[in-house]
């Protein structure tokens, strides 16, 4: 499964590719406004750090303009993913960027037919939102288990992208139902890292060692 980073922030990004956690970065226009960066130019930064697909978000709502922002986001750099809404002007910008040989990551799906209707428009990557769903009382993961289910029958191609994600616990089910990729915020991926016994045994571990006396250096 690949991790992407759900964020705009530089640093954040740095210090987890360092450690070859990030097969790739989402943003969206929330993370952009709390960024404060300019969008081309955070983008690109981020396209310099990370080698995979980074999602950059369209903000037009008719299809026609929507193509023309996606254009012009993927010319940042080669590992550009064109995100667009998904609604009917989105899905057609879908078809027409992923006709011209462009990532496309369609976002905002809540439902198994929008993504079905996602991955025959082409969409390199559907972006079902788990957490947004926990929110209303739906449980999100019923949904990315469905979208697999109904990818897998008919062997779309279409990567499920587990989006909206804010815990820890969503990721284990992503990787359980077989999410394709989730996408992250940074803080959320630094906790995967966490287990009180985990913390209890390497105290007990350091407490005995002190013991020994001895040295390692
Ligand atoms: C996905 O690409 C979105 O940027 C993101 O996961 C939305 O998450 P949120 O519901 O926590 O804002």
């Amino acid at each position: 499964m690949k991790f992407f980073v759900d964020s705009a922030d530089i640093a954040a990004i740095k210090d987890l590719n360092d450690l070859g956690m990030v097969d790739g970065v989402t943003t969206n226009p929330s993370l952009i406004l709390k960024s404060g960066r300019d969008i081309l130019e955070v983008t690109k930064e981020i396209c310099d750090i990370v080698d995979g697909p980074v999602s950059a978000e369209v903000v037009a709502t008719e299809a026609e303009t929507m193509i023309e922002e996606g254009r012009k986001l993927a010319k940042i750099a080669d590992n550009i993913a064109v995100k667009v809404p998904l609604t009917w002007d989105g899905l057609k910008a879908c078809k027409v960027l992923s006709d011209e040989g462009r990532m496309v990551n369609v976002t905002l799906c809540f439902s198994v037919n929008q993504a079905l209707l996602a991955a025959k428009a082409g969409a390199t990557f559907i972006s079902p939102f788990i957490g947004r769903l926990d929110d209303i009382n739906i449980d999100g993961m019923d949904l990315i288990e469905d979208i697999r289910t109904v990818y897998d029958n008919f062997d779309f191609t279409t990567q499920i992208l587990a989006a909206s994600i804010r815990t820890v616990n969503h990721v284990a089910d992503s990787a359980r139902i077989g999410a394709d990729v989730i996408t992250a915020p940074p803080e959320v991926i630094r906790k995967l890292a966490d287990h009180p016994l985990t913390d209890k045994g390497l105290a007990t571990f350091l407490a005995d060692w002190e013991k020994t006396g001895q040295k390692i250096l």
